[in-house]
């Protein structure tokens, strides 16, 4: 692919800081942003773009949300952190607001997403041990193949990744793998008396918006309630209205023993991460075992209250359900050559590429970039597209136009 796609002199400066000073663990489009505002993003030169990417689903909200917006400079101006050395004004309103919210016993606050899926997989552990009788550092923790939870060593060691866990070992012990999709598979492993849950995401975001067969989520549900397994549903991508639903899980009508929670919690404007649980299961960890200097201080709590209220307010998880099938179905209306499959539920899409070039996804988000969308592939063929959930009706036509216009300049 030979096409130039140059950034300005102007947004060059910012590149060159940044190759120099910054570690190169990122490969971004070279756009440079300064503003935000509903679905749209502003580089530094002032053009405007669609953000097909909403942060990987921590903006759904639409970036500077004016409610959210307000809490944060309301509550920033008054008290940010205590620390869990004292207790805050704010702590036990937000616990109580979002267990009604999710209806669980408990919440624990933690700030990234990466952060709620080792608390998760702690509580389980503990979990295994004092309620299921599991030996002592025999409990082992079942995934499923091409999941992503973040980037930690414990993290890394359940990846079937290559790019995320390649020369970072040794690798966190007690971990297993089944195939995602695939109960036969799972109910093997849950066989075995040491296994204390399955974490698993209900779409996989990262793996490039790969949806599970229907009954795949209550399948997981009724077998791990069988074998007494914990089942911990990771939607930090799928969750809070990004899927048409509050939670992926409620397309199947199933609850998970521990949700794990992030992202959009904050709207994009903090990191705040949650695991809720119940008391069973929540109850295990006792005072000094488990925190976070930053989880659970006054300014996340205002500010997740807040984010959560605007889901529910201004209908977010069923605008993207309406937006969600109007999406898909402009994008087939496109007949492209170039896409291979459509697939996603609400505002959770990717496209597949029909090319046996890698890197015409690249060229191809770069014509988006040029004509006004911003969207990044993920592993080589997969192109996500996934909007803030207030995005209107003319919106996503205009956005499709965009995307058919840049197909037609790649082929
Ligand atoms: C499903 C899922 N879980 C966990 C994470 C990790 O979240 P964070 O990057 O905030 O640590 C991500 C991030 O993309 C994710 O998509």
């Amino acid at each position: 692919m030979s096409t130039k796609h140059d950034v300005s002199a102007n947004a060059a400066k910012y590149l060159e800081l940044e190759d120099q000073y910054g570690a190169h663990n990122y490969h971004p489009i070279p756009v440079v942003l300064e503003k935000g505002e509903g679905v749209f993003l502003y580089d530094v030169d002032g053009k405007k773009y669609f953000d097909f990417l909403s942060g990987y689903s921590a903006v759904n909200q639409g970036h500077c949300h004016p409610a959210i917006v307000k809490t944060l400079q309301e509550q920033a101006a008054k008290l940010t952190l205590t620390s869990r050395a004292f207790h805050n004004n704010l702590l036990g309103e937000y616990e109580a607001y979002i267990t009604k919210y999710f209806g669980y016993d408990k919440v624990l606050p933690m700030n990234t997403g990466v952060e709620g899926g080792e608390t998760a997989i702690k509580l389980a552990r503990r979990w295994g041990y004092n309620v299921k009788g599991i030996e002592e550092n025999k409990a082992r923790i079942i995934f499923a193949e091409g999941n992503f939870w973040g980037r930690t060593l414990a993290a890394i060691s359940s990846s079937t990744d290559p790019s995320s866990f390649k020369g970072f070992g040794p690798f966190m012990p007690g971990f297993g793998l089944v195939p995602y999709n695939d109960l036969v598979a799972l109910e093997n492993e849950l066989k075995d008396n040491n296994v204390a849950a399955f974490m698993v995401e209900p779409i996989q975001g990262e793996a490039g918006v790969v949806l599970p067969e229907d009954g795949y989520l209550k399948g997981v549900r009724d077998l791990c309630t069988q074998y007494n397994v914990l089942f911990i549903a990771d939607e930090i991508q799928t969750g809070l209205a990004r899927t048409g639903k509050m939670l992926a899980c409620d397309h199947e009508g199933v609850r998970p023993d521990i949700l794990i929670l992030g992202k959009a919690l904050s709207g994009g404007t903090l990191p705040i991460s949650a695991v809720l649980a119940d008391d069973i299961v929540m109850m295990q960890i006792k005072p000094g075992e488990h925190g976070s200097t930053y989880g659970g201080n006054p300014l996340a709590c205002a500010v997740a209250m807040t984010s959560l209220e605007v889901l529910k307010s201004e209908e977010m998880a069923e605008n993207a359900e309406a937006m969600g099938i109007l999406l898909r179905n402009e994008l087939e209306k496109l007949n492209s050559p170039l896409i291979k499959l459509v697939r996603g539920r609400g505002l959770l899409n990717a496209i597949v590429i029909n090319h046996k070039d890698p890197e015409v996804s690249w060229e191809l988000c770069l014509h988006l970039r040029d004509l006004g969308l911003l969207a990044k592939p993920t592993h080589g063929d997969k192109i996500r597209f996934a909007p803030p959930l207030i995005i209107t009706e003319s919106q996503i036509k205009e956005a499709v136009g965009i995307i058919g216009e840049a197909l037609k300049r790649l082929s």
